[in-house]
């Protein structure tokens, strides 16, 4: 039994802290199956190792301890916690240097002395939620219940265009600086105010977005809600210029996030959320700075700009 104890510990930190996957082939069966308790996905000896690899290739400092370890006849169960840089990025997630610590718990079978069977109460989900980037899962896999009801494929992309081009919003310039300090932008009406208290807003930025990554990396972001004569403004940020701020005159937010001059209001905020929505991600930011002006906000609607000053009211 101690030795089994000795075998599992030293497999384990061998495979996880020092990426020596192969020490696993000692440890598990060769039909072992790994199963995730949170999706029930499965996967085998190699698709763990190559998960090992991928994880330490992000967090390249990572360090696990084993909290406990029980063994019960062929019955064996072990807790851990795992620190470490997200240093790397991890699939389509970037970077962002930021320390993290994941734990989880394995539960799983011996057969002939060797682990046949495990099911983990954690995945690269958990560790995503875990860096502060939660996936919306659920949003875009409907379950049996409402698929009955579910839109999809073109039907429903021309069926959400059309109940879009109904909806009327402004104009912002959601800005960042990169790794360099340079200011970088791009024009999105993905803008909601979540709550007042706290004052929360949100913003949906396409993951193809050359802004995108210094978004996604940075701590703080910029709104700004673009004025009747910034219609140059927004065909710049609209577009992929590698310059845009070239063109305009800008301030720093008390956070350094570029707050565009003329705005008809601008926000600086504390990112605190990363959802990711498949091709987006959703930001939700604490606001920490507000400025308003009396220029009159451009308004959106099915594509077209229109006069914010000259609204009939209802
Ligand atoms: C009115 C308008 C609203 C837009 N809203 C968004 C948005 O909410 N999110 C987004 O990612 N892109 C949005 N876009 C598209 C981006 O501005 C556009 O793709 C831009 O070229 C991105 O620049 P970048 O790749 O340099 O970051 C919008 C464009 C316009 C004209």
């Amino acid at each position: 039994m101690t030795e089994l104890r000795s075998a599992v510990l030293a497999a384990w930190e061998a495979a996880w802290d020092r990426g020596e996957v192969d020490r696993l082939d000692e440890l598990m069966s060769a039909d072992f199956v790994r199963e995730s308790a949170a999706s029930g996905s499965r996967t085998d000896l190699a698709g763990l190792k190559r998960e090992i690899l991928e994880v330490r290739a992000a967090f390249p400092d990572m360090t696990t301890t084993v909290e406990k370890l029980i063994i019960d006849g062929d019955d064996f169960a072990i807790f851990w916690s795992t620190t470490g840089t997200f240093t790397n990025d991890l699939g389509e997630v970037p970077a962002t240097g930021t320390r993290v610590q994941t734990r989880g718990s394995n539960q799983g079978v011996f057969r002939d002395g060797r682990i046949a069977f495990e099911r983990v109460t954690w995945d690269q989900s958990e560790l995503l939620a875990d860096l502060g980037v939660p996936s919306l899962r659920a949003a875009f896999e409907p379950d049996a219940q409402t698929v009955v009801d579910d839109l999809s494929g073109d039907f429903a992309r021309e069926a959400l265009k059309g109940f879009n081009r109904q909806f009327i919003t402004g104009v912002t310039v959601v800005t960042t600086t990169d790794a360099e300090g340079r200011p970088r932008g791009l024009a999105a009406n993905s803008y909601a105010s979540v709550s007042l208290d706290p004052p929360l807003v949100l913003i949906c930025v396409q993951k193809t977005s050359s802004t995108y990554p210094a978004l996604f990396h940075s701590q703080h972001l910029g709104i700004n809600i673009l004025g009747t004569d910034q219609r140059d403004t927004l065909a710049t940020f609209a577009s992929r210029d590698p310059d845009k701020f070239a063109q305009v005159t800008w301030h720093a937010g008390p956070k350094g996030s570029p707050l565009i001059d003329g705005s008809s209001a601008s926000i600086e905020a504390e990112i605190k959320e990363r959802f990711q929505a498949r091709t987006h991600t959703v930001f939700i930011a604490r606001v920490v700075h507000a400025e308003t002006a009396e220029t009159t906000p451009i308004v959106y609607k099915a594509g077209k700009f229109f006069d914010g000053g000259s609204l009939t009211e209802l």
